[in-house]
């Protein structure tokens, strides 16, 4: 009998400690049910009820919006003539969905890309020690008169749609702006892509380039950036963007202010691999190389940059030795450059993932398991585990982060958007989040 009872008490011990592994992962930090924003202060929305008769709402705060409006030709609306400024902004709250979160300091910053008609801002923050945890209105960033479209600047600097958003170590801002406004069906370039760099200190852009034509395809799509940079040398710095449809990725280099593409087979999507089952729809999508991330800096000064497609399974890996050198990254043939990690196995697909450098630790969101899974890069892949899973509030983490001693997670039940319904009264929003220590505790990933 006694080693029958012994063995009980360890399965129970043992499905009680699964059950604390569960309970530990992340917590909610903030929920939405829709996503609204702080209209400016004085000059507030003038049809707050609903807008004009086309659901437009009204400016008529402090923006440039008056050289604007005497510089080129202003949009015909009815509006009312109480208004001193108008702006037609077009808010469709059914629309606004969120794709990308980062953290600086007291800042948890928030992207809405223009994927549809009625996104008023594309970039923006809410305060990360904000009381309100539920529907916090965005605060545009770095201001209001930036985020609008059509462009106010009269020269096209307004940002037009950005993804997802990178922060350095030299407390600067990295964006890739599309320049396309993707309605239904119908997406518009409205300018080139462009990066831009935000020093966060002062809120105010410091570098803006245009992608040149020469590193895109018809197909290029941007959807996220990474940067690799040492505080010792903030002009030393690269950053890396997948193009997720054209299958490359780019290089650009701040010191020469240039771009290159790199072109390898393994940045296209797995053909086996492309079938998703997320949130009660089955659909197969074709997103190659769809995020990148970077390890700490080796003893040869450089790093390794590990990649993925979203339509795969595989872990890629590549130093940046090659990358950062313009005549090594484009050759032709690329020989041992980039090696194979491994098959994190079905049902891996990850869109994005980001790197805890200090203890090499890969966060990644497995969309097609409603879940946050965890690889410590030191280990085999196989080591791969579920750091939280929820099959109700988790469906599609769309960014994770990792900021300081934090992960955080941003997950939108995109595909319910695509091919469904979203209901609007229900939490469809969520950022998630909990210390590095604490998320992977229990799992493979400890080290
Ligand atoms: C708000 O608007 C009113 C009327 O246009 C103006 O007198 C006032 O100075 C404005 N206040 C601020 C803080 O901009
Ligand atoms: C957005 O906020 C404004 C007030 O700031 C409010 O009048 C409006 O109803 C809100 N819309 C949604 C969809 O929450
Ligand atoms: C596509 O969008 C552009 C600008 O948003 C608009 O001018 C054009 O009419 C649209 N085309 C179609 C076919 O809807
Ligand atoms: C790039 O690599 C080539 C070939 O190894 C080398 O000759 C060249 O010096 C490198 N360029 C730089 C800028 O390091």
């Amino acid at each position: 009998m006694y080693p029958i009872q012994v063995c009980l008490f360890s399965i129970v011990l043992f499905s009680y400690i699964l059950v604390e592994v569960w309970s530990v992962g992340l917590t909610e930090d903030f929920t939405w049910t829709t996503i609204n924003y702080t209209w400016p202060e004085n000059g507030s929305i003038a049809a707050r009820s609903g807008g004009d008769e086309n659901g437009n709402f009204f400016f008529n705060g402090p923006t440039n919006a008056d050289s604007y409006l005497s510089t080129t030709q202003r949009p015909t609306v009815s509006t009312p003539k109480s208004l001193v400024t108008k702006i037609p902004v077009d808010y469709q709250y059914v629309n606004n969905i969120p794709m990308g979160a980062n953290v600086w300091k007291d800042k948890l910053f928030v992207t809405v890309p223009r994927r549809r008609s009625g996104i008023p801002s594309t970039l923006n923050y809410v305060p990360l020690n904000s009381p309100v945890k539920h529907n916090l209105p965005l605060i545009p960033y770095p201001n209001w008169n930036i985020n609008l479209f059509p462009d106010t600047s009269g020269k096209g600097d307004n940002i037009v749609s950005v993804y997802r958003i990178a922060i350095d170590e030299c407390d600067r801002m990295w964006l890739v702006d599309t320049g396309v406004i993707e309605t239904l069906g119908n997406a518009t370039k409205v300018k080139q892509p462009q990066l831009i760099l935000i020093n966060l200190l002062t809120d105010e852009i410091i570098h803006r380039v245009t992608v040149p034509e020469s590193v895109l395809t018809p197909r290029t799509v941007f959807t996220s950036v990474t940067v690799d940079v040492s505080k010792r040398s903030c002009n030393d710095a690269f950053a890396y963007f997948p193009d997720l449809a054209g299958y490359g990725l780019i290089v650009f280099s701040l010191e020469l202010n240039r771009f290159w593409r790199v072109k390898h087979n393994y940045f296209y999507l797995e053909s086996t691999e492309g079938d998703f089952s997320i949130g009660g729809y089955n659909f197969q999508w074709t997103d190659g190389i769809f995020s990148v991330e970077v390890t700490e800096e080796k003893p040869d000064g450089f790093r390794d940059l590990f990649f993925h497609a979203m339509a795969g399974t595989h872990k890629f890996k590549v130093s940046t030795k090659i990358l950062r050198n313009e005549t090594l990254a484009t050759r032709s043939y690329h020989g041992n450059d980039i090696t194979i990690v491994g098959n994190k196995g079905k049902k891996f697909q990850t869109s994005m993932a980001d790197m805890y450098k200090p203890s090499g630790i890969l966060f990644l969101n497995l969309v097609n398991q409603n879940a946050l899974g965890c690889w410590n890069t030191q280990k085999n892949l196989n080591t791969i585990s579920i750091v939280h899973k929820d099959d109700a509030k988790m469906i599609y983490p769309s960014d994770v982060k990792v900021s300081g001693d934090r992960v955080y997670v941003l997950t939108n039940r995109m595909p319910i958007f695509i091919y469904g319904k979203l209901n609007y009264d229900d939490v469809n929003f969520r950022i998630w989040s909990n210390t590095v220590k604490d998320a992977i505790k229990d799992t493979n990933c400890e080290i």
